[in-house]
């Protein structure tokens, strides 16, 4: 990550309450991997679109949380899963007033027991960065919408990791039940987003 999330609050204004809250758990815990603005006004417009269930992998502090809870509609429901617990217990205190949320302190696994996800968030678990990679199949509802955070963009094909071919990002951009994109935010991050194709 070329700027840590947390910090890349600092000089933004105008968030939403929620984000507010969150990021400002975050930097008094000394957390600074929460996803930057950038990504987070991405997942509060997806989130509009969905229409029964969002799923995040790596709630960390929230703040990611809080953006998706300030997009999504009403009556649909937000899951987040994180390892730690101190993070999953001072998340799930921040979002006790929304009956739409619920933070489970567990590994992100735990998502397959709660879908399918109109949106499914992977920021901890499941993106294929050196471990498993989440089966969009099983997880998402057809015509869902997969996120996956925290690239930098590529300038050419194959995209690039440490000079190498980057396997996680080549992993969702070849998917055969995905329709993906490799999306630019800033000069120095991009976003995988992509779809469950209908029938596949
Ligand atoms: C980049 S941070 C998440 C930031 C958060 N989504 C946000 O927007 O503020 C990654 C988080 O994923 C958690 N994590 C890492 N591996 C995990 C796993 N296998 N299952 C659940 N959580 C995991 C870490 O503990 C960390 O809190």
């Amino acid at each position: 990550m070329a700027m840590t999330g947390t910090d890349a609050y600092r000089a933004v204004g105008g968030l939403p309450d929620g984000v507010a809250r969150a990021v400002t758990a975050a930097r008094r815990a000394g957390f600074p991997y929460s996803c930057r603005p950038e990504q987070g006004r991405l997942l509060q417009v997806l989130a509009g679109g969905a229409r029964l269930r969002i799923g995040e992998s790596g709630t960390g502090y929230g703040v990611g949380l809080a953006w998706l809870a300030a997009g999504a509609a009403p009556g649909v429901e937000l899951v987040s899963v994180e390892r730690d617990p101190a993070r999953a217990a001072a998340a799930a205190a921040l979002f006790a007033d929304d009956p739409r949320v619920r933070v489970l302190a567990a590994d992100w696994t735990e998502l397959h027991a709660h879908g399918p996800y109109d949106l499914l968030v992977l920021d901890g678990g499941g993106q294929g960065k050196g471990g498993g990679a989440a089966d969009p199949e099983r997880l998402l509802a057809p015509g869902g919408v997969l996120v996956v955070d925290d690239f930098t963009p590529a300038d050419g094909w194959p995209p690039l990791f440490d000079g190498q071919p980057d396997e996680a990002r080549l992993h969702w951009l070849r998917h055969p039940a995905l329709r993906t994109v490799d999306l630019p935010l800033a000069a120095d991050l991009s976003s995988i987003v992509a779809v469950r194709r209908h029938g596949g």
